[in-house]
């Protein structure tokens, strides 16, 4: 199978421990699947970003630095894993190309005005993966936000077209953290990739590429 992951950002904000552990599933995903990783900007975009600003940069150009942040974040894991693309492809055609010679490619952002999310769902579309896993800090697609709302409810298998639904609704709401970026639900809804949205745990990946329940999977 060739799957693309999604890694939030949060995994790279704790300590080289943790991304060791990232790796490890990676690697053992990889022996049996093709594998593209999209790493997200974490601690040190957001940190960058909101220097960025205050030094009056514009948003895209904080979108700009934002990317680099991803970019950073790809070599930290790649240093961790043994069988990666030791280069950070920056844009698709590059990651197609690098996967013909590695099990795993790992990369960031590509250009701005959307998160890795969207990315990763486009990188997914592109090279025609039989599955995307969206690994964030939520355990699933929740009816409202679950940090704000106690009254959400988590849902354990959506269609596209609900997803879609359900991220507009939310993210309509200022403030709102949504689970998966709009763009991302859009991408999937007109590819029909096999999602999974799942706490981003290394157990939880390895279960999602063996079809196991776990998360939500979008079908
Ligand atoms: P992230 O994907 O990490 O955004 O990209 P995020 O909102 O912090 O996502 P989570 O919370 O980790 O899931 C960091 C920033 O980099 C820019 C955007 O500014 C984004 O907020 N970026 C990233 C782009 O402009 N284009 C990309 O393709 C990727």
């Amino acid at each position: 199978m060739k799957v693309v992951l999604s890694l939030g950002g949060s995994v790279f904000s704790g300590e080289a421990e943790k991304i060791k552990e990232f790796a490890k599933a990676i690697e053992t995903i990889s022996q049996e699947n093709q594998v593209f990783v999209v790493v997200g900007g974490g601690k040190l975009a957001r940190e960058y970003i909101q220097w960025a600003r205050e030094l009056g940069s514009t948003e895209t150009f904080c979108d700009y630095i934002g990317i680099a942040a991803t970019r950073m974040n790809a070599m930290l894991l790649i240093s961790a894993l043994h069988s990666a693309a030791k280069k950070v492809p920056e844009d698709f055609i590059e990651a197609e190309k690098l996967s013909k010679l590695y099990k795993v490619v790992v990369m960031g952002g590509t250009f701005p005005g959307h998160t890795t999310d969207a990315t990763a769902a486009l990188l997914a579309e592109f090279v025609k993966a039989d599955m995307f896993i969206n690994a964030t800090n939520v355990d699933g697609v929740y009816s409202a936000d679950p940090k704000a709302d106690p009254n959400a409810v988590k849902y354990d298998r959506l269609s596209p077209q609900q997803l879609v639904e359900i991220v507009s609704k939310n993210s309509a709401r200022a403030g709102t953290n949504v689970v998966i970026d709009l763009l991302a639900a859009k991408i999937i809804e007109r590819s029909g990739i096999k999602t999974y949205v799942i706490l981003g745990t290394p157990e939880n990946i390895q279960k999602a590429v063996r079809g196991e329940a776990v998360g939500t999977v979008i079908v």
